[in-house]
């Protein structure tokens, strides 16, 4: 059964879809009637994750920093499920230190590449074929943390200040597409303070996880994000923390 009111069911490919928060949003999506591709660098972690999503969750392994694996991922999804309509970006990772003097080589390089080099990978090869969709979407996952930034995590939302502007310019390419006779499109930054799952919550039963945002709760967030107009949304930074 499509979420969608007009019935369609739409290519979603969730990128970075290994950890709890891949394995929840791509189940939604197919709960919702969608199709998903979910991709991982992993074959074991992705094929382990697409079995836990359920029904309707085809698993890809792609290394998304590399930008020839990409193109060919585009190909492969393509083949297996039709042109990608919409893509969730989920790859991210964190690091962090005492302050400014100790931000290390080693943890921009880290983020650079999970953070910023696969969303670029992503968005540039899916790019035309999101903005050619009647549903299309682009949504990343950032953090709260770029409201208030600290010293001791001063790589970390660098590099996801980068994706966020990525996001917003990719938000004016599918305005102009869309006046140029496209698609309706819309890329959209998710903001969350924290996320957690019940894996999370049974490891550390001693943490509330104050303002964390349930796994499940951004994944129906993701799920409203197709049903929404593309008009409503392009260019929006909706916060899921409290
Ligand atoms: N967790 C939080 O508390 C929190 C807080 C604020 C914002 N966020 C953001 O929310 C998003 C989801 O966070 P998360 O912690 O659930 O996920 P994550 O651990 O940052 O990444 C999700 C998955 O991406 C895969 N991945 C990593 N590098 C990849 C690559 N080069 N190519 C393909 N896949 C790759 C990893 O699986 P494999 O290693 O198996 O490929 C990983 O399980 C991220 O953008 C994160 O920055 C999270």
């Amino acid at each position: 059964m499509s979420q969608l009111p007009d019935g369609t069911a739409l290519t979603v490919l969730v990128a970075g879809g290994s950890g709890a928060s891949g394995i929840a949003v791509a189940r939604a999506l197919a709960a919702a009637g969608h199709r998903v591709a979910t991709v991982g660098s992993d074959a074991t972690r992705i094929k382990a994750a697409a079995g836990e999503a359920g029904d309707g969750v085809t698993p890809f392994t792609c290394d998304l920093a590399e930008m020839a694996g990409v193109r060919r991922l585009r190909d492969d999804v393509g083949d297996a499920l039709g042109t990608v309509d919409a893509v969730i970006h989920l790859v991210g990772g964190w690091r962090g230190a005492t302050g400014i003097a100790d931000q290390s080589d080693d943890d921009w390089e880290f983020l650079e590449r999970s953070a910023i080099t696969t969303l670029r990978n992503v968005s540039r090869v899916f790019f035309d074929d999101i903005a050619a969709s009647t549903h299309g979407r682009f949504a990343m996952v950032s953090s709260t943390s770029l409201d208030k930034p600290t010293a001791a995590v001063a790589s970390y939302v660098a590099a996801k200040a980068a994706a966020e502007a990525w996001t917003m310019a990719m938000a004016d390419g599918f305005r102009k597409a869309s006046k140029d006779g496209g698609g309706q499109a819309a890329a959209v930054v998710l903001a969350v303070k924290a996320l957690v799952d019940d894996g999370l919550r049974r490891k550390h039963p001693e943490r509330s996880f104050p303002g964390a945002t349930d796994v499940a709760d951004l994944a129906a967030a993701v799920v409203r994000l197709l049903g929404t107009p593309a008009a409503e949304l392009n260019g929006a930074r909706l916060r899921l923390a409290d």
